[in-house]
């Protein structure tokens, strides 16, 4: 049977899961600490589709057989961001939504005395509260005061864990695709101080952060660098691609009628990049008992770049016009801005919110010496490619 999975499935089974055992033996460990009231704070770093999220889903549910409360959040979920109107306020009630998911009624039963009594001492500003399983749900006021509504979801699980102590060892925290609190722009920085604030004296809940930056990301040194908000006391752990030989041993192992020459297996490799998302979608499609040479499987990869790289693909699509044609104007080699504001018409002033959505999308980045090019080595071949085999650059899904 073909165990691979597609590079865009997020929940592998442990059979489709490889790898990474020394990586999940020291994360696991670290989180471990948190029985001991010594939580860690993780910065989780790694290229877009190297297996940050599947990664996490295999913590949370060997940690959850190890008896802690895994609470898994990814923000892009949140409603807020996918219609692009992001606020602390709409974030933070779907943080608070996602933490009472997580919890099963029996936790949450236990909390609730705790909680009543803390919503009443406290005097928040709540529209109303909903009685779930005798549990009381506030439903925030949409003009709470957003230092108040962090506050009260920020400190949510310690009640959580204070109620259930006989039940848990801890709680974890995994927060995934938090990059986008970029999108915050002007607040982003005093939300990460106040979330900071929050978690830094937790005894009993660990925080995993993740999402998709490259490596240069100017938010990993605003979050863990030494004079990054926590100030150096922030955790990176970092999830490197595939190796070569890991490359070939699970190949191997997960679709053994696949055969390559070495050159072949050599280009196989150099156009996945050893990402495990590329790696998948690649291996998925080619066909078993024919031995692969360097030159087919060159021509193989021109012909399915688009499935191989489908979740650039994806992003391409939602690009703006303007973002798109920015990045045409990086196919060539890399430019400075006033370049670009050239190539599009357009004064230079006009491109600053268009130039650092891309950067937030770790599409784009800038060199020291101010030079823009694209980031991603897929997206640019699927570009050159449609427009050498069409004439164009791909603008609609047709
Ligand atoms: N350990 C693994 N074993 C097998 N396949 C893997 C592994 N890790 C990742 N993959 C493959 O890579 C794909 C991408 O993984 P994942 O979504 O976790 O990447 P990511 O680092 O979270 O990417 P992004 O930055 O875009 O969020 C998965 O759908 C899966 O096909
Ligand atoms: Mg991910």
């Amino acid at each position: 049977m073909n165990k691979i999975p597609w590079g865009n499935n997020e929940n592998l089974d442990n059979d489709q899961f490889f790898n990474r055992s020394i990586e999940l033996n020291h994360l696991k460990q670290m989180l471990l600490t948190t029985k001991d009231e010594t939580p860690p704070n993780i910065l989780l770093t790694g290229i877009r589709g190297v297996g940050k999220t599947v990664f996490l889903k295999k913590i949370k549910r060997e940690l959850e057989d190890d008896g802690f409360l895994v609470i898994y959040i990814n923000f892009s979920q949140a409603e807020c961001f996918r219609r692009k109107k992001m606020s602390i306020n709409a974030l933070m009630q779907f943080y608070f939504k996602k933490t009472l998911s997580s919890c099963n009624n029996n936790i949450l039963e236990n909390a609730s005395e705790k909680l009543k009594k803390y919503l009443k001492t406290n005097n928040f500003h709540f529209k109303e509260f909903q009685e779930v399983n005798k549990i009381p749900i506030p439903i925030f006021n949409s003009e709470i005061d957003n230092q108040e509504l962090m506050e009260y979801v920020l400190t949510f699980p310690e009640k959580i864990y204070k109620s259930n102590k006989d039940k848990l060892k801890g709680i974890i925290i995994l927060i995934d695709e938090f990059q986008i609190i970029k999108e915050l722009n002007d607040y982003k920085e005093s939300f990460l101080w106040v979330i900071r604030s929050y978690i830094q004296d937790q005894r009993n809940i660990a925080y995993v952060f993740t999402g998709s930056m490259s490596l240069n990301d100017a938010l990993i040194s605003e979050i863990s660098g030494h004079n990054g908000v926590f100030g150096g006391r922030m955790i990176s752990f970092h999830l490197s691609p595939f190796s070569k030989n890991t490359v070939k041993q699970y190949l191997n192992e997960k679709k053994p009628g696949l055969k390559f020459s070495e050159d072949g297996f050599n280009s196989f490799y150099e156009y996945t990049f050893g990402i495990p998302a590329y790696i998948n979608n690649f291996a998925k499609i080619l066909s078993e008992n024919i031995e692969f040479t360097s030159e087919s499987i060159t021509r193989e990869f021109n012909e399915s770049i688009y499935y191989i790289s489908s979740n650039l693909v994806n992003i391409w699509f939602e690009l703006s016009y303007k973002n798109k044609i920015i990045i045409i104007s990086l196919l060539n080699c890399p430019i400075r801005r006033i370049d670009i504001a050239k190539y599009l018409n357009v004064k230079s002033g006009s491109l600053s919110s268009n130039l650092k959505e891309l950067e937030n999308l770790s599409l784009i980045q800038k060199s020291e010496d101010n030079l823009y090019s694209i980031s991603e080595p897929l997206l640019e071949k699927w570009l050159k490619s449609e427009f050498n085999e069409k004439g164009e650059y791909p603008f609609t899904i047709i």
